[in-house]
C-alpha cells in the first residue's frame, strides 16, 4: 500500500494523536475488539496474535506518518489466503468498524479520526485482493 506522504511543515498524524503510546494503546483495544467478535475472529485462529499485534503498531505508526519502517508483507499478500477463505467487504467493513470504536472510545478528535479511516479505506482493495 502506499501511505499518505508527509507534508514536512505539519505535524504528522502520528504526532497529533500521541505518537507511539497512542498508537500502542490504540491497536491493543483494537485488537482485543477483534478477535472477541464471532463474525471476524475465526480468520485469526492460528494466527500467531501476539506477533501480528507487533506488525500492526509498525504498519499503523507507518500508515500515520510516523518513524517506523513497516517492512512486512504488502498486504495484498498478507491476505491473499483469507480472500480464498471468504474475506470481503462484510469483514472488512466489521474490522473497520472496530478500529472506528476503537478511536472514539480513546477520544481522538473528530478530524483526526477522518484521517485515520480514510487511510484505514485506502487499504480496502489491497486487503481483499482486488
Ligand atoms: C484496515 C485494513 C487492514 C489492515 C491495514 C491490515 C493489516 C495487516 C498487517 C500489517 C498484517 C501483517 C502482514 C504480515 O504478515 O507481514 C495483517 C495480517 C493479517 N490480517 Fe489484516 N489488515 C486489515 C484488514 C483485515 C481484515 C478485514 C481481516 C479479517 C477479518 C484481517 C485479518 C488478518 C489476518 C488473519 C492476518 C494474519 C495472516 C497470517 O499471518 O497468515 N485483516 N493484516
Amino acid at each position: 500500500m502506499d501511505g499518505p506522504t508527509a507534508v514536512a511543515e505539519e505535524q504528522s498524524l502520528f504526532d497529533r494523536i500521541g505518537g507511539r503510546d497512542a498508537v500502542n494503546a490504540a491497536v491493543d483495544i483494537f485488537y482485543d475488539k477483534v478477535l472477541a467478535d464471532p463474525a471476524v475472529s475465526y480468520f485469526f485462529e492460528g494466527a500467531n496474535t501476539a506477533l501480528l499485534r507487533n506488525k500492526q503498531k509498525a504498519f499503523l505508526t507507518f500508515a500515520f506518518g510516523g518513524p517506523a519502517r513497516y517492512d512486512g508483507k504488502s498486504l495484498r499478500d498478507a491476505h491473499g489466503h483469507l480472500v480464498e477463505r471468504g474475506l470481503d467487504d462484510t469483514h472488512f467493513d466489521i474490522v473497520a468498524g472496530h478500529l472506528l470504536a476503537t478511536v472514539q472510545e480513546l477520544g481522538v478528535p473528530e478530524a483526526q479520526i477522518d484521517e485515520i479511516m480514510a487511510i484505514a479505506s485506502s487499504t480496502r482493495n489491497d486487503v481483499l485482493g482486488r
